[in-house]
């Protein structure tokens, strides 16, 4: 009876637990250098003239944020200067509830967890920052020039293994030639001596 209990307790959690999280989540991958795409979509709602987007990362204090749009115009007050003129939305009137964002030139202090809110014409200034995402993606940025280096050092591996081996056959092969003529040069003197004593005997 209190075990059942338990069970059904922990099975309401579990269940409140996943419901309490609406959130989008995802994780997308970038190289150093080049433009990315954060994607956000507003899944049914309203789309007015008033209608914004908030991009910010969960690392930025309010009132700092990657981007933020509202009323037909980007608003670049509070921006946080890593930002300034890199971001951009990839639909400039929201077209499709597409609320995606456009990176340029990606580095390495992008990698992060970046929040996509949707401002609705009521929300005032001040609660703006405080509506629930509608979306998480973790920017993971991986470093080209880094990646090509340990590869370059991988295949330098791979040149050194080869080298040890050539150069141990080589050696090998030597030793093999040095023993061989010395065997024949023994074989030799050794033959030549018995012609001698043969010479000798007659
Ligand atoms: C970076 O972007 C350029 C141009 O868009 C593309 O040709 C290149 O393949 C991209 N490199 C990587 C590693 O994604
Ligand atoms: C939103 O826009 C981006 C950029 O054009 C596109 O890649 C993406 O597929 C769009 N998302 C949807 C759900 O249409
Ligand atoms: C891209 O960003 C790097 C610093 O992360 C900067 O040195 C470089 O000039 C930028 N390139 C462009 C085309 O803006
Ligand atoms: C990138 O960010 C993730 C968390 O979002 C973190 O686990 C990882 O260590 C970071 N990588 C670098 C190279 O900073």
């Amino acid at each position: 009876m209190e075990k059942t209990l338990l069970l059904g307790l922990c099975v309401t959690v579990g269940l409140l637990s996943v419901h309490a999280d609406h959130t989008d989540k995802g994780v997308v991958q970038a190289f150093t250098g080049n433009s990315t795409i954060l994607e956000c979509l507003a899944k049914g709602a309203r789309m007015t003239d008033s209608t914004g987007v908030y991009w910010t990362r969960m690392d930025l204090k309010s009132p700092q944020y990657v981007f933020f749009y509202k009323n037909g115009h980007s608003d670049t007050t509070h921006q946080d200067s890593r930002y300034t003129n890199r971001v951009e939305l990839a639909w400039p009137n929201l077209e499709n509830n597409n609320l995606s964002l456009i990176i340029h030139n990606v580095s390495a202090t992008d990698n992060g967890t970046f929040k996509c809110m949707l401002i609705q014409g009521g929300t005032s200034r001040a609660n703006t920052f405080d509506v629930p995402p509608i979306r998480t993606l973790e920017l993971i940025v991986n470093d080209l020039s880094k990646e090509l280096d340990e590869e370059f050092i991988e295949n330098n591996h791979v040149a050194w293994y080869i080298q040890a081996i050539v150069g141990f056959f080589f050696v090998a092969a030597i030793a093999a030639l040095l023993f061989f003529f010395q065997r024949l040069h023994a074989h030799y003197n050794k033959s030549s001596q018995s012609e001698r004593n043969h010479a000798q005997e007659e």
